[in-house]
């Protein structure tokens, strides 16, 4: 039976830590501030921006939720994007992704101040993840590195195989591996011989959003197994992207769904948005 890696109890205690940092900044006079963006009614993404303005909350970061109609323009909300840019209230801006076929998301992420894009998803934030000069960390691959740090896993020399590719999790998380010396392999939808390729895996890191689609054929036995989907299953209950209780007698540890990942995502988020406004007000 593999080690299960709580998320949600190594993201608690990193919340404390946060949240002394930010009594020490209020002290101080500095105040950050989160304001996110959502547009349209998409359930999840209600559920996602909920639980982060809860987490700003909890810590004691400002957090302002800026709710627009499915029908807003580009226009409106790269408008709306220019004037939180200018107002030195606010440390970071969020754009829930994703966003209505008729609006641009490049466009609109590029519009967004690199100083101020706690996602770190600005074309030139990727390109400092790129460089392995980050300023701002891509949530969710560096909240999995926290997990993997804080259980003693040690990615040097391993084969890493990442599945999926988005601009959101697969391409950064590969980056991070990377960085830490893994041997990285990215696979995704149109990949041959997808089993023998995971198979390979000493850590296996998913985030193709198809419930329960990896069984244990496709781990390596002892393999480390994070998950990051987060889809619904035939009944409708929460489930990741791997079939946890078929793979979890043949991985060394795996990430639960919900309560592995995820909550790794938001400490990330907070940690950006303390160090933007420590940027933005010279504060060491
Ligand atoms: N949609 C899914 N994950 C994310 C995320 O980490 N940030 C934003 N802005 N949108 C998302």
């Amino acid at each position: 039976m593999a080690i299960i890696i709580d998320g949600k109890a190594v993201a608690a205690e990193e919340k404390g830590a946060i949240k002394a940092e930010v009594a020490d900044m209020r002290r101080k006079g500095l105040v950050p501030k989160l304001t996110v963006i959502i547009v349209g009614e998409d359930t999840a993404s209600q559920i996602y921006v909920r639980n982060k303005k809860k987490a700003c909350e909890d810590v004691g970061i400002e957090s302002d939720l800026i709710e627009l109609p499915d029908s807003v323009t580009e226009n409106e909300l790269i408008g709306l994007i220019s004037k939180l840019n200018s107002d030195s209230s606010v440390s970071g801006i969020l754009v829930q992704l994703p966003l209505p076929g008729h609006i641009s998301e490049n466009a609109v992420i590029s519009s967004i101040l690199p100083e101020k894009d706690v996602d770190a998803f600005h074309p030139v934030n990727v390109g400092k993840i790129m460089i392995g000069d980050h300023g701002f960390l891509p949530c969710t691959p560096a909240g999995i590195m926290s997990l993997l740090y804080r259980y003693g896993i040690d990615v040097s020399g391993k084969n890493c195989v990442v599945a999926g590719r988005s601009n959101i999790v697969g391409k950064p998380m590969a980056m991070l591996l990377l960085h830490a010396d893994g041997t990285v392999t990215v696979c995704h939808s149109k990949t041959a011989g997808l089993k023998e390729i995971c198979r390979s895996a000493d850590v296996f890191v998913t985030a193709i959003g198809h419930p329960k689609f990896f069984t244990k054929d496709y781990i390596k036995p002892g393999a480390v197994v994070i998950d990051v989907g987060m889809n619904r299953d035939a009944s409708g209950k929460l489930c990741g992207d791997v079939d946890f209780e078929n793979v979890k007698d043949v991985a060394s540890y795996i990430t639960p769904v919900p309560g592995g990942v995820g909550p790794m995502t938001i400490v990330t988020l907070l940690k950006n948005t303390v160090t933007a406004c420590k940027d933005q007000n010279a504060y060491v």
